[in-house]
């Protein structure tokens, strides 16, 4: 069981799930951009309806009320909010206040992200990321929207998984905007995204009584094969080395060692030195505001062991086991467990898992209901191991991804997460046989 306190919730994002793209004064969003290219995305789809949560939102809270969580994490559309000449737009914020009146209805307490991709077009087009003035953009949307959620929102998320920002988004190029960066610039869009981090947090300290902020990464921890503590030590290492060459805008130091830390690790200022930012004091003062919680997204590990010199080595899947329905999920529950000690080892704050779920090819069954025994059986293994690390250190909350079957970014509608079922070709909503074990668990505080 977890502790009394342990915050049960369930996760969503804007683009993923609103649809209504260009209602009541939505400007496009990058998102927007990227999906009219049909061959960006596995199915050709996009977001311009997928849950319908702009129109239906009074239904989303009814659902997550029956659910019994106690917390839903939702993102603000950047572009839904702020207009091209950067001023609020009312339509838009509206839409969001009327959602946390109706959370809090219910008592649910609404946890809001605040980039969760979907950055808006015309400052895309003016160099988004790279732009020196972005972090000014970032704080002045961040200002406008805790004064406008003032007494509804209390707990804020600056930016949601940075990795996938700059290494699907403009390295590998499979998100939007697919605006490829070389090195020098993906680390000055990076130290620009921590600045817009650091001033949004400032931000919300100012204008929100009792808040709480955080920053939410993901990764995909490195899971010994043996108790032994010379691999364990190693694993840990490997978990927040920098030089996995091209792949360094996927890593975890590179973003939280600044924000938790206050400086870049030593081996970034070795292996970039000819092609630096400026980075100064101050700058890395803003990064490191304090904040209260490591917001983390984890799915799945990767096996570990050492070889006979004692070299850390790479194990493959084991043959049998359970994955999910889209190719980088494998089911390794002991994430649960190493990868919350590894962050609490090196950044000592409460952890709070912002997303976690299971992507399934889920039907609908001749009996008009959906059985997904795999994601109830991974939901299971991965709290047993959540729940054996909040015994060693302090873990705060788990937010399931997602409520909602929804818009699974390049793969499309085909990739479902939901606890909740949607039938596209009519609306449907359907809770799934995982939505009545989640309720289940959260009634009884645990497994
Ligand atoms: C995360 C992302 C979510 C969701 C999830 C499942 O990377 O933050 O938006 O798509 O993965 O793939």
């Amino acid at each position: 069981m977890f502790n009394i306190d342990f915050i049960f919730g369930a996760s969503t994002a804007s683009y993923q799930i609103e649809g209504s793209i260009d209602k009541d004064g939505k400007t496009s969003s990058i998102w927007d951009t990227f999906t009219k290219t049909k061959e960006n995305i596995l199915d050709g789809s996009d977001g311009s309806i997928v849950c319908d949560s702009y129109i239906k939102y009074k239904d989303d809270v009814k659902l997550l009320h029956e659910l019994g969580v106690k917390a839903y994490r939702f993102s603000i559309a950047w572009s839904r909010v702020i207009d091209k000449n950067n001023n609020p737009n009312q339509k838009g914020l509206d839409y969001y206040i009327n959602l946390c009146k109706e959370l809090r209805k219910y008592n649910i307490k609404p946890y809001v992200t605040l980039y969760h991709w979907d950055m808006p077009q015309w400052l895309e087009d003016i160099g988004g990321f790279l732009n020196d003035e972005i972090s000014n953009y970032f704080m002045h949307y961040t200002d406008v929207v805790t004064k406008a959620f003032d007494g509804y929102v209390s707990d804020y998320i600056t930016i949601n998984e940075p990795q996938c920002i700059m290494f699907l988004g403009h390295r590998l190029c499979v998100h939007a905007p697919g605006v490829k960066y070389n090195d020098k610039e993906m680390l000055k869009a990076i130290h620009n995204l921590l600045l817009c981090h650091g001033k949004s947090v400032k931000i919300i300290r100012k204008n929100v009584k009792n808040s709480t902020v955080g920053f939410a990464p993901c990764s995909r921890p490195m899971i010994p094969t043996t108790n032994d503590q010379l691999l364990y030590k190693k694993c840990y290492e490997e978990y927040y080395k920098l030089d996995r060459d091209n792949e360094y805008p996927n890593n975890v130091s590179i973003y939280s060692d600044p924000v938790f830390l206050g400086d870049y690790p030593k081996e970034y200022y070795e292996k970039f030195k000819d092609i630096l930012p400026k980075i100064t004091k101050e700058d890395l003062e803003l990064i490191n505001q304090p904040v209260d919680y490591i917001y983390q997204n984890f799915y799945s590990g990767t096996f570990y062991s050492l070889d006979k010199d004692n070299n850390l080595v790479k194990e493959p899947f084991p043959f049998g086991y359970p994955e999910g329905n889209i190719d980088w999920l494998q089911v390794v529950p002991q994430t649960l467990y190493y990868g919350p000690k590894y962050l609490y080892e090196r950044y000592k704050k409460p952890i709070i898992i912002s997303e976690n779920g299971f992507c399934n090819n889920d039907v609908i069954s001749l009996d008009g209901k959906i059985h997904d025994p795999e994601r109830i059986d991974y939901i299971n293994r991965y709290l047993i191991e959540l729940e054996k690390i909040s015994k060693e250190i302090p873990i705060k909350g788990y937010f399931y991804w997602s409520l909602f079957d929804n818009f699974e970014w390049n793969s499309g509608l085909k990739k479902r997460f939901g606890l909740v079922y949607i039938d596209y070709k009519n609306g449907n909503r359907i809770k799934k046989d995982s939505y009545f074990e989640y309720k289940k668990i959260i009634e009884k505080g645990g497994i």
